[in-house]
């Protein structure tokens, strides 16, 4: 499969600007752990945009940050610095009361556990009902009446009656998911919410997340290791070392025979403060260390390795040159249809 590599820009990403505007809004975002005298940085400047009723999945691999990213959003724990604004709260000064409101009906939570989201003694209905006593929402007749509804949008009616234990794991997700949702969050955040399921389970249930993005217009954010999520999702945002590095974007295109195809591009992401990551088969390919060469192009950027014997050179001289073709001109990656699946 092609790589389509782009600077953000222009026609770019919405993550890829300064924080302005957006449901969820992380800029520069720092979360350092103090264990034993040894900090351990979880995320070093992590810069995200997720618009109002976007669905957005986040993958990286095992410690890049996922989980501290969700856990900082969903109101559990501070960040060290940067800035984090959700639904119009500011993350990092928010008092006690304001956090409690904040979890209780700002933002809805699935984690991965199916032991976690659901209590035990609980049926299917009293769990998602939980919620909505504890907010003190609706009337009793009204509270009941959204409870059917949530179940029967999960399609999980059917385990009405029934506690977490007498469900299937993909039940008792969707259960997870009506109870994440009862309140009607602005915010739906899910942590790897098909790490305990088979494919087959694991795409009802990121289905069920994208049913509920589509019928509420919560704005949803996916943590996962699955790479196939991106299939699910219009964005995919790819966190390496604690920071935002690509981010894939996919959209279907109608061709001159009214035949449509999935294309997915992936971009790499730009901060604030003008960095981004370099594609690792990039760097390995050149051989790229320690310092590069830049040259402004009119419509692009060059990156060199430095010859040997400059690496040691403070300053590396730029030297003039003729401009080149950008390495990876922009080529759709063709994805399979629906039906192909
Ligand atoms: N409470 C903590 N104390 C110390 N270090 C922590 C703590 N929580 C996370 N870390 C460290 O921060 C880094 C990021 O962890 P995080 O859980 O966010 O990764 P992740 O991307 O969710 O990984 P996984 O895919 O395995 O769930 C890891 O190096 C981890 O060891
Ligand atoms: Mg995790």
């Amino acid at each position: 499969m092609s790589t389509t590599i782009e600077l953000t820009g222009g026609g770019a990403p919405a993550s890829a600007g300064p924080a302005e505007g957006g449901e969820i809004r992380c800029a520069d975002l720092v979360r350092i752990f103090a264990t034993d005298g040894v900090e351990v940085q979880a995320l070093q400047g992590l810069t995200l945009t997720v618009e109002p009723g976007e669905i957005v999945a986040v993958v990286g691999a095992s410690g890049s940050g996922k989980s501290t990213l969700l856990t900082i959003l969903s109101g559990l724990d501070t960040p060290t610095g940067g800035s984090a604004v959700v639904a119009g709260t500011d993350l990092l000064t928010m008092g006690h009361a304001e956090r409690v409101r904040y979890q209780r009906s700002t933002v809805g939570f699935v984690w991965q556990q199916t032991s976690r989201n659901l209590l035990p003694y609980l049926t299917a209905t009293e769990n998602v009902r939980l919620p909505l006593e504890l907010a003190g929402a609706l009337p009793r007749r009204e509270r009941a009446r959204r409870v059917e509804a949530l179940l029967e949008l999960l399609e999980v009616g059917h385990v009405a009656g029934r506690r977490p234990g007498e469900m299937s794991g993909g039940e008792q997700q969707r259960t997870a998911i009506a109870v994440a949702a009862a309140n009607n969050p602005r915010v739906l955040l899910a942590d790897e919410p098909t790490g305990e399921l088979d494919e087959a389970t694991s795409v009802e249930v990121l289905e069920a997340l994208r049913g509920v993005n589509r019928e509420t217009g919560v704005t949803t954010l996916i943590v996962t290791h699955d790479p196939t999520v991106s299939e699910h999702v219009a964005r995919t945002v790819q966190i390496r070392d604690g920071r935002t590095s690509t981010e894939t974007l996919r959209r279907t295109e109608v061709d001159e025979h009214g035949a449509e195809r999935h294309v997915a591009e992936e971009f790499a992401v730009v901060d604030r403060v003008g960095r981004l990551q370099l594609p690792q088969d990039f760097v390995h390919a050149l051989d790229l260390r320690d310092r590069v060469r830049l040259a402004l192009e009119p419509d692009h950027v060059g990156v060199w390795p430095a010859a040997p014997g400059q690496t040691a050179e403070p300053h590396p001289p730029v030297e003039p040159h003729t401009p080149v073709e950008p390495h990876s001109p922009v080529e759709p990656v063709e994805t399979p249809t629906e039906e192909d699946r």
